[in-house]
């Protein structure tokens, strides 16, 4: 089901290339250039370059690719002026609920069509049977230093999988690519607890074969030897929910450095590795982190809720108002939206509550009323309440953006996959504008 779906979808997407489009003109240098134009299934429009630079010598100049399309996708779909966001055209708020779970949703990412009950029973058992790592992988974590920041663990790790599954570098059978893909999934969830594990010097424990996706995460992060680490049904959902929410947004930075990497026809591995290292940056996913400092801060009397959007506002001052801002979403981030609400219902379930939360609701409701977050549509976005679930749930900041990361997994796959299947697709090769000297000779030492 899904191979028909994947390949007679790659058709219809190469058509829109081919198919008779609108065109732009471009008057350059005495010429008349005309460029096809291509429209998205929301009407936005595209100036098809891609030929510009073979046929006229000519480039486009956009270096943080902000007005480049980079790729046609039938993946995610973003509306960042209307605060949408879809997966394969289901609406995120449609997920906010125990049913569905993040396997179920990482099927739909994969493969573009919810699974069927014996697909997912399928997918789960896979998922089991690469819960493992390989020992020799698992006793590498002995040797790192216990301070080790967990995301350098992953991305390191990630690619030490290609050491023990050689088998799965070379993806162009569909069945070695769900493999790889399901040992890449579920092996991330032991490699991210076994990261926790080593930071905190606790032994490390086994996956349990009868838990679920995330409760068996769960386990692996919490479970002492000999004590029942009981898994709270409220924790198990926030979980999914937290997964769920992270697990595709388009072109984002380090799901185009995965398709980059990929375009080389470098391994999944691989890809996913360099995935991970972008979403370490604190622009993109270690905003969370950030985000809790910055609230602790507040909390503990460092700075008042004022002292933070002053500092944010203040051009020479380097100080972000971290969690809000969003290169695509110029208003509510519909995920900030849904994880704070889960929030209130975690600590309701659990019947606690968390001063941050207040904090965090304090510092929004000053910025939205603050011209300049007004007047530059700056709106909480992801990352501004999921450190607070997740905090909810036992997880330490250290450990925030490898969730992220967990969560991003399937849709980083998805996207390498879309990319891998297209037969049009080529090396991704940038051009630049060189502004430098045009000639200089050779000086010798004695000479300069
Ligand atoms: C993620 O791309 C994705 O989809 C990413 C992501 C995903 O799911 O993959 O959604 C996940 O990365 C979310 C973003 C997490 N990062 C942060 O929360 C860090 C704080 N945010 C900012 O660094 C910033 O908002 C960015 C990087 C997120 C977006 O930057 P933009 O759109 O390029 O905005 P900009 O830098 O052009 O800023 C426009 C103006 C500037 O002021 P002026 O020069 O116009 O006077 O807004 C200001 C900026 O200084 N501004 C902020 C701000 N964000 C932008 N000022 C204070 N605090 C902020 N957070």
């Amino acid at each position: 089901m899904h191979e028909t779906f994947l390949f007679g979808r790659m058709e219809n997407m190469n058509d829109a290339i081919n198919n008779e489009v609108p065109k732009a003109v471009l008057h350059i240098d005495g010429k008349q250039i005309e460029l096809p134009v291509l429209t998205a299934a929301d009407g936005h429009k595209a100036v098809d370059v891609s030929k510009l630079y073979d046929k006229y010598g000519i480039t486009t100049f956009d270096p943080s690719l902000n007005s480049t399309s980079v790729c046609q996708s039938t993946i995610t779909y973003v509306d960042g002026n209307n605060g949408i966001l879809r997966y394969r055209g289901i609406p995120i708020e449609q997920f906010d609920r125990p049913q569905p779970n993040f396997i179920e949703i990482a099927w739909l990412l994969i493969f573009g069509v919810l699974p069927t009950r014996a697909e997912l029973r399928e997918f789960r058992d896979r998922l089991t049977s690469h819960e493992l790592l390989h020992e020799g992988l698992r006793e590498q974590f002995s040797d790192l230093p216990p301070k080790s920041p967990p995301m350098a663990i992953l991305a390191a790790m990630f690619s030490q999988l290609a050491c023990y599954h050689e088998k799965f570098l070379p993806l162009d059978d569909e069945e070695l690519f769900i493999e790889a893909a399901t040992r890449l999934i579920s092996k991330a969830r032991t490699i991210a607890a076994y990261a926790y594990r080593r930071s905190k010097g606790l032994p490390f424990t086994y996956p349990d074969p009868a838990l679920r996706y995330c409760a068996n995460f769960l386990h692996l992060m919490f479970s002492i030897p000999y004590q029942q680490y009981i898994i709270g049904e409220e924790v198990e959902d926030a979980m999914n929910l937290v997964l769920i929410l992270h697990a595709d947004h388009e072109q984002n930075c380090s799901t185009s450095t995965v398709r980059t990497v990929g375009s080389a026809r470098a391994n999944l591995f691989a890809s996913c590795a360099a995935g991970v290292s972008a979403l370490w940056g604190p622009l993109h996913g270690g905003a969370n982190v950030e985000v809790m400092k910055m609230l602790e801060s507040i909390y503990q009397g460092g700075m008042t809720p004022e002292d933070c959007i002053k500092a944010a506002k203040d051009k020479d001052n380097p100080f972000k108002l971290f969690g809000f801002g969003h290169r695509v979403y110029k208003n509510y981030d519909p995920r900030a939206k849904i994880l704070r609400n889960a929030a209130d219902r975690v600590f309701a379930r659990m019947k606690e509550s968390d001063p941050l939360l207040d904090v965090a609701r304090k510092l929004e409701e000053l910025a939205r009323k603050d011209s300049y977050f007004i007047d530059r549509q700056l709106y909480p976005n992801v990352d501004f309440y999921s450190g607070i679930l997740l905090r909810a749930i036992g997880i330490p900041p250290n450990m925030f953006t490898v969730i992220f990361a967990l969560g991003r997994l399937p849709g980083w796959i998805a996207q390498w996959k879309e990319q891998h299947d297209n037969p049009l697709q080529k090396i991704n090769r940038p051009r630049q504008l060189y502004v430098g000297e045009m000639h200089k000779n050779y000086v010798p030492i004695d000479e300069r």
